[in-house]
């Protein structure tokens, strides 16, 4: 299977792959100042919750490699101002928070800057390669759900360009599941507006030669309903403590339907989604995005010009009772969540 590296760091600058671009282009953007790693995540170039940690992380590294001081004092305060800054670019992935924690206990005054600055690097390409690890992981849990000849149905993109390795998370199983020489299809839902399941889940799944059909969103209850639908399987950007989980919208819709119809609905999570300090899914900060995704995605208009109100929340939390499974890299966690969660912690 080729890999697709949609983010690494080469110590001068970091390289993207322009998910935006997608699937008609295949391009790598070259960032090597703030402003712009903050509109790249920002503006979905780079997305997904595992890959916005990875970035950020590589942000850090790299401006504050290029901070002059000498003063560790003074580089840790600038360090910190770069770190809310990046944190600032989209709210609801908890990867972002989290990548960037990680990074900042590195900074410790009593070290040279450059010490710091060395130390920050490794750090930035640890976290990446730890992701790699976690998401294989992950996938040879899924594997274990999953059976030769199953039907699944994904919701946005949460592969390998959702985090920086070949795997992804939801689609990790489903890759394992390939190279074991199952067969399994996919349905992916196109993922209204800015249709992450149409552009970037069936091109990845096609790289890897495996079998997708792509469905509008509207198109999952039907195909449910006529039994085409085996079990879903989705990633997440938040888990709160008790299992709530925050998701691309449409998510919680799908749960709804997968209880209705009696199929198992999966979450898969790396450690680094699941944030304990959130107790439920009510205080899960959720992304509200401009208009125009709504009104003239693409650029073409499909709304009335003037007036026309928009409400466009990017993500939905779907309640832990409507979540059959959460597959994490240590293990398959079922209800009772909130105290399950938090054994993952010990
Ligand atoms: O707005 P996006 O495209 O960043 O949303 C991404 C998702 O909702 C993914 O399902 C989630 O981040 C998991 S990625 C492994």
């Amino acid at each position: 299977m080729k890999t697709i590296e949609s983010v690494t760091y080469d110590g001068s600058k970091i390289i993207l792959l322009d998910q935006t671009k997608l699937p008609n282009e295949e391009v790598y953007l070259e960032v090597e100042d703030l402003k712009d790693l903050w509109d790249a995540i920002f503006e979905l170039k780079v997305r997904g919750a595992p890959a916005i940690g990875i970035a950020a992380a590589f942000g850090l590294a790299l401006f504050s490699n290029q901070l002059k001081t000498d003063n560790s004092l003074t580089f840790v305060k600038q360090c910190r101002e770069i770190s809310e800054t990046l944190a600032s670019s989209r709210p609801t992935a908890v990867n972002l928070f989290w990548a960037l924690r990680r990074m900042e206990t590195i900074l410790d005054e009593s070290k040279s800057v450059s010490e710091l600055k060395s130390l920050l690097d490794k750090e930035a390409h640890a976290i990446k390669a730890d992701d790699a690890d976690i998401c294989k992981t992950i996938g040879q849990y899924g594997l274990t759900l999953l059976k030769d000849g199953m039907t699944l149905l994904t919701h946005c993109n949460a592969g390998g360009i959702a985090t920086a390795n070949k795997y992804g998370t939801a689609l990790a199983p489903i890759y394992l599941a390939k190279e074991k020489g199952m067969n399994i299809h996919v349905f992916a839902d196109e993922t209204r507006p800015l249709l992450q399941g149409a552009r970037l889940t069936t091109w990845e799944l096609l790289q890897a030669d495996i079998d997708v059909t792509l469905i509008t969103d509207s198109m999952a209850a039907m195909v449910m309903r006529q039994g085409k639908i085996d079990a879903v399987i989705v990633g997440c950007d938040r888990i709160a403590a008790n299992g709530d989980t925050a998701n691309k919208i449409g998510t919680y819709g799908l749960a709804v339907l997968a209880e209705k119809h009696g199929i198992p609905f999966y979450v898969a999570s790396p450690l680094s989604t699941i944030d304990l300090e959130t107790k439920t899914g009510e205080t899960i900060p959720i992304e509200e995005r401009k208009a125009e995704e709504i009104t003239e995605g693409f650029g073409k208009r499909t709304a009335p010009e003037d007036d026309v109100m928009v409400y466009n929340p990017a993500f939905d939390v779907t309640p832990n009772e409507l979540i059959t499974a959460i597959i994490t890299e240590k293990g398959i966690v079922h209800a009772p969540y909130e105290k399950n969660l938090k054994q993952l912690f010990k």
